[in-house]
């Protein structure tokens, strides 16, 4: 990839697109991860109507409007389908709740048994809702924005179906991988397999662009993170490249450390989301080597604000600017961020190629 070659937008084409296919852009396109979410006024009232967030998720009128709401106040590249990655579980049959302030809670599977229980008969009618929402998205974006679909990697929705929720150890989750890898892999297996078709249906309504959030995938050592990170993403990427050959398809497996590169080498993705830990020479140096980057500023840095999000703002522009480069934060934006910041680092990277 030719450093340092920079453009703007002769020819046209949603800008995020061409940067995920290796283009490089001054300034580069941008959008955040969360940015639909409870730091908007507009986002709170709409999930106060709606009665609850499930019911946000699967109501595609609602849901489409939560994805056009950070669009309309921020004017990104790029808008993310408003759902969440634990719309997987639910179509499977698993009972899901979100209670406020704990996050979601799930009937926990311990075992192969127990996921065998689960009634997934409507499978496709509990999930369809999210394909109309992007059917809905599609026609209310302008010609420069994209549109990204999304899915959980395996193994992090595995950690949510077995450890019920949120977990500080993962003990379950890790005890039955190590303690049955066989049964615990027949799990990812057809957890690998919904993904698809659940990506499928978003891509085949007008999702332009796909990333895949593997959150917890920083919590396992080499072995396992082959095993359950690296291996799954790969064939989720070739199913979708065999009816989809230019799809791209962003991998982010938060927290993966010393194991980003080979994730990018081997699962096959378009780019790579990086979170905020990942130095920036390095990210230079020997990931955006092998192909385009996204991130990777701390969302702390963004509630906070001011001159120190300016200052980190402005190094991950000057690191990672002059190659192939997608602006966005490192992980989602929380919940007390004041608007206003997000205006504020818009407005910076907006003016990067000016600087
Ligand atoms: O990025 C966007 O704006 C699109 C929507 C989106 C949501 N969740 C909405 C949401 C996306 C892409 C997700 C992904 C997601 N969901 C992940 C991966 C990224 C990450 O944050 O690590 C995970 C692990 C989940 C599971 C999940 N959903 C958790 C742990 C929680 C509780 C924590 C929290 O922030 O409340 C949720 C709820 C959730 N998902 C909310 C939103 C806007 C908050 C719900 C509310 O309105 O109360």
């Amino acid at each position: 990839m030719e450093r340092g070659k920079v453009q703007d937008n002769p020819s046209g084409g949603k800008p995020l697109l061409r940067s995920l296919h290796g283009e490089t852009f001054s300034p580069p396109p941008l959008w955040l991860m969360r940015q639909a979410g409870r730091y908007l006024p507009e986002y709170r009232e709409l999930r106060e109507k709606a009665g609850g967030f499930l019911d946000l998720c699967l109501t595609p009128e609602f849901a489409a409007e939560a994805t056009l709401q950070p669009i309309r106040r921020f004017g990104l590249d790029a808008a993310i389908l408003f759902s969440d990655i634990l719309i997987v579980p639910h179509g499977l049959g698993q009972k899901l709740e979100y209670r406020d302030g704990e996050g979601p809670v799930l009937a926990p599977i311990r075992s192969l048994r127990e996921f065998d229980r689960l009634d997934r008969r409507d499978l496709a009618e509990r999930i369809s809702p999210v394909w109309s929402t992007v059917k809905r998205v599609r026609p209310a974006l302008g010609a420069d924005t994209a549109l990204i679909g999304f899915a959980g990697g395996p193994w992090t929705v595995a950690t949510y179906m077995v450890e019920g929720g949120a977990s500080r150890d993962f003990a379950a989750v890790k005890g039955w991988a190590i303690s049955d890898p066989k049964g615990f892999g027949v799990l990812i297996d057809r957890l690998v397999e919904v993904t698809i078709l659940y990506l499928r249906g978003q891509i085949t309504a007008g999702a332009d662009a796909i990333q895949l959030f593997d959150s917890w995938a920083g919590i396992l050592c080499e072995s396992e993170f082959r095993r359950w990170v690296i291996e799954p993403t790969r064939r989720i990427v070739a199913a979708l490249r065999i009816a989809f050959p230019d799809l791209p398809v962003i991998g982010f497996p938060r927290g993966a450390g010393l194991m980003y590169r080979a994730y990018f080498r081997e699962t096959g993705v378009t780019a790579l989301g990086l979170d905020p830990t990942v130095p920036l020479g390095v990210a230079r140096t020997t990931l955006q080597a092998i192909g385009p980057v996204q991130g990777n500023l701390d969302p702390v840095t963004l509630l906070e604000g001011g001159a120190a999000m300016a200052r980190e703002a402005a190094a991950i522009l000057e690191n990672l600017g002059g190659g192939p480069f997608v602006f966005n934060l490192g992980h989602g934006v929380l919940p007390n961020t004041p608007p206003e910041h997000v205006q504020q680092l818009v407005a910076q990277v907006r003016n990067t190629a000016l600087a």
